[in-house]
């Protein structure tokens, strides 16, 4: 089966590979990479490293690497064509109509199926509550507040007293119990069959973000148990992709969305012109919420519940917003429990006040630790800062450290260097300059010698991929011609093309091999790297690079130079010549 190499792209693009590894291996942050424990091989420290910038995986332990395609059919067993289908999937990427299985047809005539029923059911309880058997319900919505106006624009309605009103209503419409039961609107036992899930609830109807109903909400109109009941997961429904009020707060023109924990706090923001908040529905959020956030805005503002599950799920949120590109702030509630409260309280006033009070999510993290320590003891105090300054470490952009070093010396009346230097040495700890593999674990895992001449020529192609910069300083003196390797030579020629046309992206690059084996070997090429204590030494190593790779190159045409080629031996000495010149080189990163 052929993909053109657009559609295999874009489905890369689409597929975060922070976001997919995270599923399978746990990352933390470190510098501009991230860092877990190898799931190709046995360790017991860190040294598989997964790249944002590149959108690459590398293991410093065994060579195991490649893109996000490439790990689906190493960890997976996938093929290739598997692993293409899994990530248009998950990106909600649709492959050309042709390569649709009769399978995968029959899959989308049954959610189109589902969704119809859905829209049925939302109609059905919508009519319901606005019917005279629906008062006592509407009596219940209009004490909490809520305007005609917004009940209709979020479609609530009422499933009314008897526990077959809806199975009677569909079966009418000829719906099978086949689908209603797809529909995750019906319950089965042996005693009854099958019944209606909700019955005696106020209904809210989940919409996905074109506004079609995928699933309810239905709550109780007292305080018995369980307060709500939600659609169980179907064809359409999938709690962790899919956020309540997205249909709508993406249309509003903020800067920032407010995410918070419940269908009513969404419905009470939104009714005081908040339209920018959503929910994640009793689930906590995933990363795929994350994704999904960062389509439509750049900048979150938690609003959870002020008690302690609320706090643990915005720590929890926080990282996942990160590492999806969503900057964060943390909105205090406090003295109220949540959003409807608060605004019911206090006012849409009171509540634009506090969003403009919001805290930054990383000194609301600080604050949260803070309680694990005793500041009035020296030592706990110490670790602390310690501990803040692990985190400051994290963070790819030394302008955004220096930052936080300062806001948080601002805010903990501590030293500026004294916080900076704190910092500086968990960089220089953190800096994966080689891995911390046995002497038997390194036989194990690298059955190949390691060629000199071929580690410059991939700590050229690594740097130039980092510090696209270089580019033109390297490519006066280094042609792709000079990577004598056949395998190194494709990737210099393609990462070449990208940089002159300013779209550097190496992930792409590995696309082209489609054998793993040539994959792993891309990817080391752009994952390899020297220790090195400082800039200056650092530059230092990139001439020397040069001047190997460039020396090597010559080396080897030498030898296949026709003893008349006069001509040719000319151009070899002029190159020669210039690669003198190269110790007067000025390289700067
Ligand atoms: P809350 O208990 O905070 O409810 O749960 P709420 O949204 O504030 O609702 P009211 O104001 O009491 O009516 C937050 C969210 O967690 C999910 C629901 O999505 C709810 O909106 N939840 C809660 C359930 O799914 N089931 C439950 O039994 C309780
Ligand atoms: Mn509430």
């Amino acid at each position: 089966m052929y993909y053109s190499d657009d559609i295999v792209e874009e489905v890369r693009a689409r597929n975060d590979i922070v976001d997919v590894i995270s599923g399978y291996v746990k990352l933390q942050r470190r510098g501009s990479s991230y860092f877990g424990l190898c799931p190709f091989h046995n360790e017991k420290s860190p040294s598989f490293s997964v790249s944002p910038s590149k959108q690459m995986y590398y293991c410093f332990g065994c060579g195991a690497g490649g893109n996000v395609f490439t790990f689906l059919m190493e960890y997976e067993n996938y093929t290739f064509p598997e692993a293409l289908k899994v990530l248009a999937d998950r990106a909600g990427v649709s492959l050309p109509e042709v390569e649709y299985s009769e399978e995968a047809k029959k899959q989308r005539d049954l959610k189109s199926a589902v969704l119809e029923v859905n829209k049925m059911a939302a109609k059905y309880f919508y009519y319901q509550l606005r019917a005279p058997q629906g008062e006592k319900a509407m009596e219940y919505l209009k004490g909490r507040a809520l305007s005609d106006e917004t009940m209709r624009r979020f479609g609530l309605g009422y499933a009314g007293p008897y526990s077959d009103e809806l199975y009677r209503y569909l079966k009418k419409k000829g719906i099978s119990e086949e689908l209603m039961k797809e529909s995750g609107l019906m319950s089965v036992n042996e005693r009854q069959g099958m019944y209606d899930k909700f019955w005696n609830r106020v209904m809210f109807p989940i919409m996905d973000i074109n506004g079609k109903v995928i699933g309810f909400g239905g709550r109780v109109m007292g305080d018995a148990k369980p307060k709500y009941l939600n659609s169980p997961e179907t064809v359409i429904f999938d709690k962790s992709r899919n956020l309540y009020g997205l249909h709508i707060a993406r249309t509003s023109r903020k800067k920032y969305i407010l995410v918070c924990e419940g269908y009513m706090d969404v419905i009470s923001m939104h009714q005081a012109g908040f339209t920018n908040a959503v929910a994640s529905l009793g689930t906590a959020l995933t990363s795929q919420h994350a994704s999904l956030l960062k389509r439509y805005t750049d900048e979150v503002i938690l609003t959870y519940d002020s008690d302690e599950a609320g706090i643990k799920a915005a720590l929890r949120a926080i990282p996942l917003l990160k590492a999806a590109g969503v900057s964060t702030k943390v909105l205090h509630m406090d003295p109220y429990k949540d959003p409807d409260e608060f605004i019911k309280a206090l006012g849409t006033d009171a509540f634009q006040e506090r969003i403009d009070q919001a805290e930054n999510s990383f000194l609301f993290e600080l604050s949260i630790l803070q309680k694990d320590y005793d500041m009035k003891d020296p030592e706990s105090k110490t670790r602390f800062f310690q501990a803040v300054a692990a985190k400051i470490a994290e963070f790819e952009l030394e302008i955004e450290r220096e930052n936080y070093i300062e806001a948080v010396a601002e805010k903990y009346q501590i030293s500026f260097d004294g916080m900076r230097k704190m910092v500086m040495n968990c960089l220089m700890q953190g800096v994966p300059l080689r891995a911390k593999t046995t002497s038997a674990e390194r036989r194990q895992v690298r059955p190949e010698k390691e060629d000199g001449i071929l580690k410059s020529m991939r700590l050229l192609l690594t740097w130039l991929s980092e510090y696209p910069g270089l580019y033109k300083t390297v490519s006066a003196y280094v042609k792709p011609e000079d990577f004598t390797d056949e395998l190194y030579k494709e990737v210099a020629e393609m990462l070449y093309e990208q940089l002159e046309k300013g779209e550097l992206n190496p992930a792409r690059i590995i696309n082209h091999f489609t054998d793993p084996q040539q994959q792993r070997t891309a990817a080391q090429i752009f994952n390899t790297k020297v220790r090195a204590e400082s800039q200056a030494e650092q530059e230092k190593a990139i001439r020397e690079s040069i001047y190997k790779v460039v020396n090597h190159g010559i080396t080897q045409k030498t030898k296949e130079l026709g003893a008349a080629d006069i001509q040719g031996l000319q151009k070899l000495i002029e190159a020669r010549k210039r690669l003198q010149e190269l110790g007067r080189l000025h390289i700067s990163l």
